[in-house]
């Protein structure tokens, strides 16, 4: 019998320190940086953000995550045999996020790993999860992607430090004897490394060069609109299907313009694109299980639904996952 991978279980988790634009724009002001709702508004569609307090970690917002999944799917801490946190922020250099995880809740044993593809972590972790489930290597594995993006943000550059925030997703992949994840597609393009990056490392017990997010905003927006164009629809192929079989489309919570731009190159209404862009800012990795666990628990997104998820980030990476729920 072949078996397949299905999502059984999703949960997510956004700090509780949310500011406004409106908040944002004034603390800022203090600092000498201009920026408004509106400007924020028009040209991103985010109205307000989370950022984690100083000593929570990306680990902590993924294990809160992880609980609700595990919850949705009926399972215990102790069922899962694999654990992957997409993450551009863990809480250490080493080790990883998804090692602190297994410990937090409270297991051992398993494999534990992080996945490092910034805003297209999470596809590139629900895609491994799929393949270690397909070739019997696991059967219940918690795919996670946390980010606390405060942390990386340069407050006096208001090009981009209104534009993120903190929050994980997760959900929980089981083997299946029914078709769940029914195509993938990953990508990368290393020739992009500059145009979105942190690109300060440690070194002798220093960070050398800027530890801040730096960002090409135009070169980023031409290129992830095509991308995630040419993505959606290299999925689609792989599994002989078109735009018209989707019932969701889920993707990176970026910004509202490339959600809408992607839309009308697929020629789908907006009404089937899942934005929660607007509560949380872009959350990295996080943002594509976070707004699915919200579509799934506002009643959106129910059984059977046929669903496409798709990222791009920093890398420059991109790819998308096509399934049923
Ligand atoms: O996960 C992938 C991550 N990245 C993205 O998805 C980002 C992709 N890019 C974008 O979303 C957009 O390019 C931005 C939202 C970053 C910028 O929007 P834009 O429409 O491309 O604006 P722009 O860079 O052309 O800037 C327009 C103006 C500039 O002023 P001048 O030169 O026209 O006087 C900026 O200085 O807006 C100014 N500006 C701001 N004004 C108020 C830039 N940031 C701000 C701000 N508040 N926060």
């Amino acid at each position: 019998m072949t078996r397949y991978s299905r999502i059984t279980g999703t949960g997510s988790y956004l700090p509780p320190r949310r500011l406004t634009n409106a908040e944002l724009a004034a603390e800022l002001a203090t600092k000498g940086v201009e920026t408004s709702d509106e400007w924020i508004v028009e040209r991103t569609g985010i109205r307000a953000r989370h950022f984690a307090a100083p000593d929570v970690s990306s680990s902590d917002l993924a294990v809160a995550a992880a609980k609700q999944a595990l919850e949705a799917a009926g399972l215990l801490a102790s069922d899962i045999d694999l654990i992957i946190v997409a993450t551009s922020t863990p809480d250490m250099v080493f080790p990883s996020v998804a090692c602190i995880v297994q410990n937090k809740l409270g297991i051992a044993g398993c494999p534990a790993f992080d996945v490092q593809a910034v805003c297209s972590g999470f596809i590139y972790a629900l895609t491994v999860a799929d393949a270690l489930i397909k070739t019997g290597s696991a059967t219940k594995a918690l795919v996670i992607g946390a980010e606390v993006f405060s942390r990386i943000l340069d407050f006096s550059d208001r090009t981009t430090c209104v534009l993120f925030g903190d929050g994980a997703g997760a959900v929980v992949l089981q083997a299946s004897d029914t078709p769940g994840i029914l195509a993938s597609d990953l990508h990368a393009d290393g020739k992009y490394v500059g145009i979105l990056c942190v690109p300060g490392h440690v070194s002798g017990g220093q960070v050398v060069g800027d530890p801040l997010l730096k960002m090409d905003g135009q070169a980023v927006f031409k290129l992830a609109v095509g991308l995630l164009e040419s993505t959606a629809r290299a999925t689609l192929a792989k599994a002989n299907l078109s735009e018209a079989d989707i019932d969701w489309m889920i993707p990176h919570q970026a910004n509202i313009r490339i959600m809408q731009s992607t839309a009308r190159k697929l020629k789908m209404p907006l009404e089937k694109v899942i934005v929660t862009v607007d509560q949380h800012g872009n959350t990295s990795a996080a943002s594509i299980p976070l707004a699915m666990d919200v579509a799934v628990r506002d009643g959106k997104v129910k059984k059977g639904d046929t669903l496409l998820l798709e990222g791009v980030g920093g890398g420059f990476t991109w790819g998308a996952v096509l399934l049923n729920y």
